[in-house]
């Protein structure tokens, strides 16, 4: 991540923008093991890509004034991996947070099992019949685990976990808050109307205002201006191809692609993916779950359909179907 982003981290609750039921559910939390002294509950955070679930867990630790390291589910392919983790710098109550927890090898998430219950973690010395085990105690800790796919965890791991919250997409203001804050402390003015701009066009993800805040500011420094305006942001937004709703130009393709070449679906997603060229799990991981989110695509049992809205959106004239007008597609 850039330097910048490190800067840029809230060290407290208070500074962390939006999220504000989560964030209550945290200051009890929190305060309850304070006033304890002990290491809080395990937490496992979940939700789409981008909400602040990193940003998150480093709040935790600096709210408890404990340490925290970080690693994530493909990095710890061996058990042997999960021990010189947990056993090597673990202080008692730090945080040991494992990014894309999903991810997981199974030999190395049944090793995770004790080490959250008991705060223990079994070694295996040797090979064959020699083999003996070792069992290494561990300093309480808190383990932060983060996931956009929570399906994925199995029963047992998710149940180890005290505290389970879900992360919500932003609203606009809440973007405009969190791109506010960043300008301020990047030295730099930034209109309201601007921050607002940008987080009217940052389908609800901190992470992407916080990039095309970067991006306007390039375009605002190259003009020379010293006071970030609504006309010079949505003047480099438009250039930088992010449209009103937010769309990319990417995004755009896969709807024209659906409206156009196939009529406006229904269209299999193997056949969209190839149309557009991107590989199959790209398309549904990617570009579809804002599309559908937008009400802009549809989700049926024979395909892929464009809705009222993104005929309206790319300004195409919608067709007269016999079946009766299109369905839904307000867009929230
Ligand atoms: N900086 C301030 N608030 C933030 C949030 N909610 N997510 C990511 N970064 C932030």
């Amino acid at each position: 991540m850039p330097v910048e982003d490190v800067a840029l981290r809230p060290a407290s609750l208070a500074d962390y923008v939006g999220q504000a039921r989560l964030k209550e559910k945290m200051r009890v939390v929190l305060g309850a093991a304070r006033a304890r002294g002990e290491a809080l509950d395990h937490l496992l955070l979940y939700g789409p890509p981008g909400l602040g679930k990193t940003t998150l867990a480093h709040v935790v630790a600096n709210e408890l004034g404990v340490g925290i390291r970080v690693t994530s589910g493909p990095a710890i392919e061996k058990p042997g991996d999960l021990a010189a983790i947990l056993a090597n710098a673990v202080q008692p109550g730090d945080v040991v947070f494992i990014d894309e927890i999903h991810r997981l090898g199974r030999a190395a998430e049944e090793h995770l099992y004790p080490a959250m219950e008991d705060f223990a973690i079994d070694l295996v010395l040797g090979q064959g019949p020699s083999a003996r085990t070792l069992r290494l105690d561990l300093p309480r800790f808190t383990l932060i685990g983060a996931t956009t796919r929570p399906g994925l965890i199995s029963g047992p791991l998710r149940s180890r976990f005290g505290i389970l919250e879900h992360l919500e997409h932003y609203t606009d203001e809440e973007l405009a808050d969190g791109v506010a804050r960043d300008a301020s402390l990047l030295g730099f003015a930034l209109d309201r109307d601007a921050a607002l701009e940008i987080g009217r066009r940052s389908r609800g993800t901190m992470r992407v205002a916080k990039r095309l805040l970067r991006r306007v500011r390039d375009y605002a420094e190259v003009a020379g201006e010293d006071r970030v305006g609504r006309e010079r942001t949505r003047a480099a937004l438009d250039e930088l191809g992010v449209d009103d709703l937010g769309l990319d130009r990417r995004d755009r393709t896969v709807l024209e692609t659906v409206i156009v070449r196939f009529a406006g679906g229904p269209v299999g997603v193997g056949t969209l993916a190839t149309a557009v060229g991107e590989d199959r799990a790209t398309l549904e991981e990617v570009y579809e779950p804002f599309l559908i989110r937008r009400g802009l695509l549809q989700r049926t049992a024979r395909g892929r359909v464009a809705t009222a809205a993104a005929y309206r959106h790319l300004g195409r004239p919608e067709p007269v179907d016999a079946a009766g007008p299109l369905q839904g597609g307000t867009g929230t």
